[in-house]
């Protein structure tokens, strides 16, 4: 059974909207699927896991404060240990931009991640059809 981690960080509760729906298509897939706080996340959580999911507002172009936090507090912990895991991402913004899933897939390629699908990018509140994105993109990383 693959093992799901989402790490994500929300503000203002969309980018948590969109995390809760990768979580459900994730759990319907029968993966075990944890969903964690970016703020609360460690290195072993993502050394342990199959495969991550990595959720965002986008911040001036550019990833949340508490995503790169986690990264910087993380790196060396995490380089070396996490070669090929595959990962995907999603992000919210105001109006749609996907400068923070760049800034994401920069750092993932550092720590050498495997891109598996095309993040999922939304503006403001997500959608009914945003959520179904979500859910499927859950589906799929749990299929790998
Ligand atoms: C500090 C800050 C910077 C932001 N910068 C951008 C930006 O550069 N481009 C954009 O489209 N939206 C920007 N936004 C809007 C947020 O990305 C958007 O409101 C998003 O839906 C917030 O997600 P959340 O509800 O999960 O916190 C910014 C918001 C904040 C608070």
């Amino acid at each position: 059974m693959a093992k799901l981690l989402i790490i994500y960080y929300s503000q203002g509760g969309n980018t948590e909207t969109m995390a809760k729906a990768v979580h459900e298509g994730a759990l319907s897939s029968g993966a075990t699927a944890s969903l964690k706080k970016a703020t609360e996340a460690t290195s072993n959580d993502l050394i342990g896991c199959d495969a991550v999911i990595l959720g965002t507002p986008n911040y001036f172009d550019y990833m949340a404060g508490a995503i790169k936090d986690f990264f910087d507090r993380n790196f060396y912990k995490m380089l070396n240990n996490v070669d090929n895991k595959p990962y995907a991402a999603f992000s919210s913004a105001g109006a749609g931009g996907k400068g923070a899933l760049d800034s994401i897939d920069r750092i993932c390629r550092s720590l050498r991640l495997k891109k598996a699908f095309e993040g999922v990018v939304a503006a403001r509140k997500p959608s009914s059809e945003v959520l179904e994105e979500c859910k499927e993109l859950g589906r799929k990383l749990a299929q790998l």
